[in-house]
């Protein structure tokens, strides 16, 4: 059973529903289905590929669920965190501060944080159903969250978590994305 926050320690994780789903989720996976196949990837890991990144101009819809989660970070958790939709730095090797996850029928997605310079980071479920893999935390054995198209899990980046096997046919597709704190942090130091 979900509850709509909980603690890991300190650490407070908040599980919201991004409203207007019509307004923005459909818009944005047609986006992402037109654009996927010039998706960059980060890294393979167990033979899948972590992380498919795509520009903003390319799915513009992926820009209200992050503006959900500002919000929510300014409005639950008290900070104010800067939304990015272009990477942090300049370099032209420098990846956006979001991303789609993609997990096809048996993946899974290893233990993992978000830690690299940011204060807030997110999910949001974009195509999932109950049995798509459900998220979890090293620091529980007993919260699970359930994927479901539109929910949106926020949490601290450093908080360890991984996604169970996909047992559903279909593939699982999720938004991920970092927050930063102000003043942005300099890649340099
Ligand atoms: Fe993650």
């Amino acid at each position: 059973m979900d509850k709509n926050e909980f603690y890991l320690g300190q650490d407070r994780v908040l599980i919201l529903k991004v409203p207007n789903l019509e307004s923005w989720l459909v818009p944005l996976l047609n986006e992402f289905f037109t654009h996927r196949r010039n998706c960059r990837s980060s890294h393979k890991v167990n033979g899948r590929w972590e992380n498919s990144y795509l520009d903003i101009d390319s799915v513009p819809s992926a820009r209200i669920p992050m503006r959900f989660a500002r919000t929510a970070g300014i409005e639950m958790l008290g900070i104010r965190p800067v939304l990015l939709f272009e990477p942090l730095s300049r370099s032209r090797s420098e990846l956006p501060p979001f991303w789609f996850n993609i997990a096809k029928p048996g993946e899974l997605t290893g233990l993992h944080d978000h830690a690299h310079l940011s204060i807030l980071s997110a999910v949001v479920y974009l195509q999932a159903d109950p049995y798509s893999g459900n998220l979890y935390f090293q620091k529980s054995d007993d919260i699970e969250v359930v994927p479901e198209p539109g929910k949106i899990v926020i949490f601290p980046p450093h908080v360890k978590h991984g996604v169970r096997i996909n047992q559903s046919s279909n593939e699982r597709i999720s938004l991920a994305f970092n927050l930063f704190p102000f003043p942005l942090p300099n890649q340099d130091l």
